[in-house]
């Protein structure tokens, strides 16, 4: 499990504020993807779901919603609450790689880049490539671009806050952020950076034609979405 994975791994993660924000975070997220959403018919597949504590908006407007997270403890807790649900599924990053090929109209991995080496993403994109069907649509969403990264995500998080009722909340958790493993980990392992000339240009390299959404997924818009579709053979 990588450092990253295991920093993931509470059932309620230090970088959430409260639950309040947890909660608003997970909404915002939802109803973005859920734009996305091609048809009611359509099989989807959250790659690095997290939390996902309104993954019902989600699957209530597709046929299937496949929830993918590596840090198991999360998963524990995704697969006890939609436990029964008829359309949502939870699995392992292994499972998602045994799925068969072209099962999904839509995949998206939002929040998750960063996280990963640079093969790492090269490998993740193959997959999806592979898992997408020709017609389909891949949703790489909160690329954190060069510069600016760290105030930025603290300026989005305190509008954020103001608009939906913890600034306060918010001020105490950056603190909290600062004194957390976030930083040291960010010193030690790193984050991945791309600007949006090098994510395209990755996106081509897997098979993709992709351009940036106008919007990002979630309430950062410093951090960019890229919405990417096969490239017929
Ligand atoms: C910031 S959370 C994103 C959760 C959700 N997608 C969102 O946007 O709120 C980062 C997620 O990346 C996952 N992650 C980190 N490193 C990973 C890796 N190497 N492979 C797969 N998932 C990873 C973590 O388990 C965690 O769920």
């Amino acid at each position: 499990m990588s450092d990253w994975i295991k920093f993931y791994d509470f059932k309620h993660s230090v970088i959430y504020v409260n639950a309040r924000h947890r909660d608003v975070h997970y909404r915002t997220i939802a109803e973005d993807i859920r734009k996305l959403v091609p048809s009611s018919t359509a099989h989807v597949l959250d790659y690095g779901c997290g939390e996902a504590t309104s993954a019902d908006l989600v699957a209530a407007a597709c046929a299937q919603l496949v929830l993918v997270e590596a840090a198991p403890n999360v998963r524990a807790s995704l697969t006890m609450h939609y436990a029964g649900h008829p359309k949502i599924a939870v699995i392992t990053a292994e499972q998602a790689a045994a799925q068969p090929k072209s099962s999904f109209d839509l995949i998206v991995m939002h929040s998750v880049a960063q996280y990963l080496s640079a093969p790492e993403l090269d490998r993740l994109l193959a997959m999806f490539h592979s898992l997408l069907k020709p017609s389909g649509l891949f949703v790489l969403g909160d690329v954190v671009p060069p510069h600016f990264a760290a105030p930025a995500a603290a300026l989005s998080l305190l509008r954020f806050g103001a608009a939906n009722g913890f600034f306060w909340a918010a001020v105490s958790g950056l603190m909290r952020i600062f004194v957390s493993d976030y930083l040291r980990l960010k010193r030690t392992v790193g984050l991945s950076h791309y600007t949006e000339a090098a994510v395209i240009e990755k996106l081509k390299s897997a098979g993709f034609r992709s351009e940036r959404a106008t919007h990002n997924i979630g309430h950062n818009q410093h951090r960019m979405t890229f919405l990417a579709r096969p490239i017929a053979q």
